[in-house]
């Protein structure tokens, strides 16, 4: 029985570990039930709690006091950010996806550990120095495959409420300007067949990162919003789009734009764009080369998977005569708890 329902809990954790791969219906139900089969393991092993100030305290049985114990920390930060995630309780303004993940990985550190530990009972010699050195490589393995996973086939979902709250007063005329994959491509209708590292759904819509943080710049500041857009169509597999753009990057290659905004009303520009191989998107740098900003000043945004600004700033510097602000990245996991970021930039520029 206690060893079918720990083959039954270890199942369940990987996959919940495979959340970006099932919807997230399904993550909160393995999440449940792993919770309830923790708690039935608990309670099959309640002699541990019997016995807990029993005996001597030698070196394994700390080790294994004290991974029982993060582990359990590590749950419960997984319980509290899975709920705030799913919007169970009113929770206040954090990062919980990172906190979601950071406690992903920690429990999956200290899991292998406890394994490891009870395996010691019955594995001895080479076969248990075998399965520590399998231990470990796992550990670090997810401590390098959960973020990678995160980032490349994570879809952001974002709710339209962060475009309410605080708001600013800017002195002079903004106009906001941004560039994003969605708005120059073509995405089949299941949006759900769509590498979602760029793009973010609310209602099944699709919403470009940089577009999103273009919305919420308006929803604190006000202006005016411009679109690049180019006259080329990008495609819609991501993987594709990465090599489109090394290409143009290859080749210098500027883009065609559809039109231009007159700027000559504005004081403050506000751009936006996702980072492209380290620097600035080819259709921007063709904006920047074809826009007079002299006088102006320019906010740049950057929207990344990991890269920060990358050389993108030093991009925008070799294309244009406007001042340029102190910039502001944002990691695309952190879009939706992103308000707060651009109030306190904005707040300290
Ligand atoms: C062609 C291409 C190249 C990218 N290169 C990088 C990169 O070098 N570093 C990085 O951190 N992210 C990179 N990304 C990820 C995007 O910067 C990130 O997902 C961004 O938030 C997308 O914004 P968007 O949805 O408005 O297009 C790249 C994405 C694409 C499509």
């Amino acid at each position: 029985m206690k060893k079918f329902l720990d083959c039954t809990l270890l199942i369940l954790f990987f996959a919940a570990l495979a959340s970006n791969f099932t919807s997230s219906t399904t993550h909160q139900i393995i999440g449940f039930a792993f919770l309830a089969l923790v708690v039935a393991h608990n309670v099959l092993n309640r002699n541990f709690y019997k016995n807990y100030l029993r005996g001597n305290f030698n070196r394994r049985r700390i080790i294994n006091h004290t991974t029982i114990f993060l582990f359990a920390i590590g749950i419960l930060a997984l319980t509290v950010s899975g709920a705030a995630l799913a919007d169970y309780f009113n929770a206040p303004q954090a990062n919980w996806r990172s906190i979601h993940l950071g406690a992903a990985i920690f429990t999956t550190v200290l899991l292998f550990v406890h394994i490891l530990i009870h395996a010691s009972r019955y594995v001895k010699g080479k076969i248990f120095y075998a399965t520590t050195i399998l231990t470990f490589v796992l550990a670090v393995s997810a401590i390098f495959v959960l973020p990678y996973v995160d980032r490349w086939f994570h879809t952001v979902k974002i709710n339209q409420n962060v475009l309410r709250g605080e708001k600013l007063n800017l002195d002079g005329k903004i106009l906001i300007v941004y560039f994003s994959r969605v708005g120059n491509t073509n995405f089949p209708d299941k949006v759900d067949a769509v590498s979602g590292a760029s793009l973010m759904l609310d209602d099944k819509k699709i919403i470009g990162n940089s577009q999103m943080i273009a919305d919420l710049v308006q929803s604190i500041i006000g202006g005016d919003i411009f679109a690049i857009q180019t006259e080329k169509i990008y495609h819609a597999d991501y993987g594709e789009t990465v090599q489109i753009a090394k290409q143009e990057f290859s080749s210098g290659e500027l883009p065609k734009l559809k039109n231009l905004p007159n700027v000559d009303a504005y004081d403050k520009i506000f751009l936006i764009y996702p980072l492209w191989w380290h620097t600035l998107p080819k259709p921007v740098e063709n904006f920047l080369l074809n826009t007079n900003l002299t006088g102006k000043k320019i906010y740049p945004i950057v929207t990344h998977g990991g890269g920060g600004f990358g050389e993108s700033i030093d991009a925008i510097k070799n294309s244009t005569q406007a001042e340029i602000s102190a910039p502001l990245d944002i990691y695309s996991s952190d879009i939706p708890a992103s308000r707060e970021i651009i109030l306190n930039w904005q707040k300290n520029s």
